[in-house]
């Protein structure tokens, strides 16, 4: 049995108090002493997240409360112990999961979900979690790319797996009323209860690989981010600074793990600090929110702008039927969030909203509004200890405040991702400027040190508070039969923050239809998945491209904005 590590009874005192003192002090070290493995040397993520609560006596607190239209269920430190000791087995066993292999999961937000993302952990596996809103073309690139070796998914997901151009691909696990395990499908519900639970967990080093995220960059397929069960420290440090966790809280992350939050403050920082998560399955809904908050008396509320701005379109009569009062600390994270959206939250919550700043790839929270720090509306705050954050330009020189730049990070924090799956060179373009980080948003920092988001130096689009490249959707536009060439752009969208504009020139013999763009929305949506579909499209003549073929989208957004196009010295003709 391993030696015991603890987390001080008064979580309180970890509380980022005096930003500038603990700024000026702080080393990563120093968060590292609080895990067992400081000692023992024995490292594994889930174990820090379940097993060891149990080992310190609070195996009967309960780990999660879950709730969907059919289900309502919980499960103590000690259920999810016993249970993530089966999966692991179920992989090890049944499956042949063995260190390093890649393990996804592509299913609904359900207790089974986190069960299998805790066992893969467990078994040593680099777990891939996929949204359950993705379709085929999404799934294919994520598996291939990814060589994963077991899909743990559902009956209805199964069509969208494409088994036969996956080679890699050994086993499946079907969670749900299956026929039975045949060698290549397992049944999750049978496997499950012959598996014993007493799994000898697979300890790791600290720079093995832990999790991969598939996420979009401007040019080419979703990059599979690699995070190291290194991360967990962060994880674990900043859901102290910045959830502010206590002993007591009931936390609710709204973000499915099929997204990096969704796994970072999904489960990692708020297990790895012993807290109860709330999750709820099924859609978004206003009075299923509110009522959500109010059955579960929750704490703290880490949700997004997008969320957020469909809440506010809801009206201020609905939460008024709601006992909300348990909020103690609300959060955001994805987009900017707008003033508007922050003065709402004071009317309706007496609370204020805190902006956090952070991607797929550093793995967790860098700049952010702490509890203790004056909140400026529309700024991201400031960054977290240990972090060193600036604003260069394109050498990589800093620049004065108030003058905007690449917002760029000094390379060597513990969940910065540590490669680009199977593509170093993608990795290394991160890194080209000195030791720098280079985020691609453009922000500036003002004379108090706090951050301003300005927009992407990219072409990425951050929709609905989900990131989507264009040429992902692009390249499933061209597919249709009726599509010459496709450019495509997010644009302003009062909700969504923006929503994805396709230009495109058709073929010969298509005729430019309302009906036909209706059938390309719904071809992007059932080959992607909804949210990379575009809700409009113009129809063009002819794209501009370069010479060498590109389509130039900076073009498109100055004709989508009436704005001067600019140099064109490299259009095709
Ligand atoms: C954007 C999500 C403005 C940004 C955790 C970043 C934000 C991208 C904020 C990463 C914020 C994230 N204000 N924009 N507080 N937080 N973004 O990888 O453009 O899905 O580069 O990670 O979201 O998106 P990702």
């Amino acid at each position: 049995m391993l030696k015991s590590f603890r987390l001080p009874a008064d979580h309180g005192t970890h509380v980022l108090e005096d930003y500038a003192k603990t700024r000026s002090d702080f080393d990563w070290k120093q968060a590292e002493t609080g895990f067992s493995w400081f000692q023992t040397g024995k490292i594994n993520a889930a174990y820090e997240m379940i097993d060891r609560h149990v080992a310190e006596g609070k195996g009967n607190k309960i780990a999660l409360r879950y709730s969907d239209a059919t289900r309502d269920e919980q499960y103590s430190f000690a259920d999810l112990m016993h249970l993530s000791g089966k999966a692991a087995h179920l992989l090890r066993n049944q499956a042949e999961v063995v260190k390093g292999d890649r393990v996804f999961i592509f299913m609904p937000r359900t207790p089974e979900l986190y069960i299998l993302f805790l066992g893969a952990i467990k078994a040593g596996a680099i777990v891939g979690p996929l949204f359950e809103a993705f379709m085929e073309d999404a799934v294919r690139d994520r598996l291939s790319d990814s060589e994963a070796k077991v899909l743990c998914t559902t009956p209805e997901l199964l069509s969208r797996v494409p088994v036969d151009e996956l080679p890699h691909l050994k086993h499946i696990i079907l969670i749900g009323d299956t026929v039975g395990t045949n060698g290549f499908y397992i049944d999750y519900k049978q496997a499950m209860q012959e598996a014993n639970a007493d799994f000898p967990i697979e300890w790791m080093a600290r720079e093995d690989g832990m999790i991969l995220h598939y996420t979009s960059g401007s040019t080419g397929k979703p990059k599979g981010v690699l995070h190291v069960h290194q991360a967990m420290i962060q994880h674990a440090q900043t859901g102290r600074w910045v959830l502010d966790f206590q002993e007591d809280d009931i936390y609710w992350c709204t973000a499915d793990p099929g997204w990096v939050t969704g796994t970072s403050y999904g489960v990692f920082a708020p297990w790895l600090n012993g807290v109860t998560i709330v999750v709820r399955g099924g859609r978004f809904s206003a009075e299923d929110w509110y009522q959500t908050i109010e059955k579960n008396k929750v704490t703290i509320w880490y949700s997004a702008p997008t969320a957020f701005r469909m809440l506010l379109s809801a009206g201020n009569a609905l939460p008024a039927k709601y006992n909300l009062s348990t909020l103690r600390h609300v959060l955001s994270v994805g987009e900017p969030l707008n003033p508007e959206v922050i003065k709402w939250g004071w009317e309706v919550f007496q609370k204020r909203i805190h902006d956090t700043w952070w991607m797929t790839e550093t793995g967790a929270q860098m700049i952010c509004n702490i509890p203790t720090m004056e909140i400026k509306a529309g700024s991201m705050g400031k960054p977290l200890p240990g972090i060193t954050a600036a604003i260069v330009d394109d050498d990589g020189q800093e620049l004065p405040p108030n003058t905007m730049g690449n917002l760029a990070i000094k390379k060597g924090w513990p969940s910065m991702m540590r490669a680009i799956w199977n593509n170093p060179e993608k990795y290394n373009a991160y890194f080209t400027l000195n030791d720098w980080y280079v985020s691609g948003d453009s922000a500036y920092m003002d004379e108090d040190g706090y951050f301003w988001f300005q927009g992407r130096v990219d072409d990425v689009i951050m929709t609905s508070g989900e990131r989507i490249g264009p040429f992902e959707v692009e390249s499933k536009l061209v597919e249709h039969p009726a599509v010459s060439e496709a450019g495509v752009i997010g644009i302003s969208d009062p909700i969504r923050g923006k929503i994805i504009k396709a230009f495109i020139s058709l073929r010969e013999g298509f005729e430019a239809t309302e009906a036909l763009k209706h059938e390309i929305y719904q071809f992007v949506k059932n080959g992607l998945a909804a949210h990379a579909a575009p809700r409009q499209i113009d129809f063009k003549e002819k794209l501009p491209k370069t010479r060498s073929g590109k389509i130039m989208r900076r073009v498109l957004k100055a004709w989508e904005l009436n704005l001067p196009v600019g140099d064109l010295s490299t259009l095709e003709d």
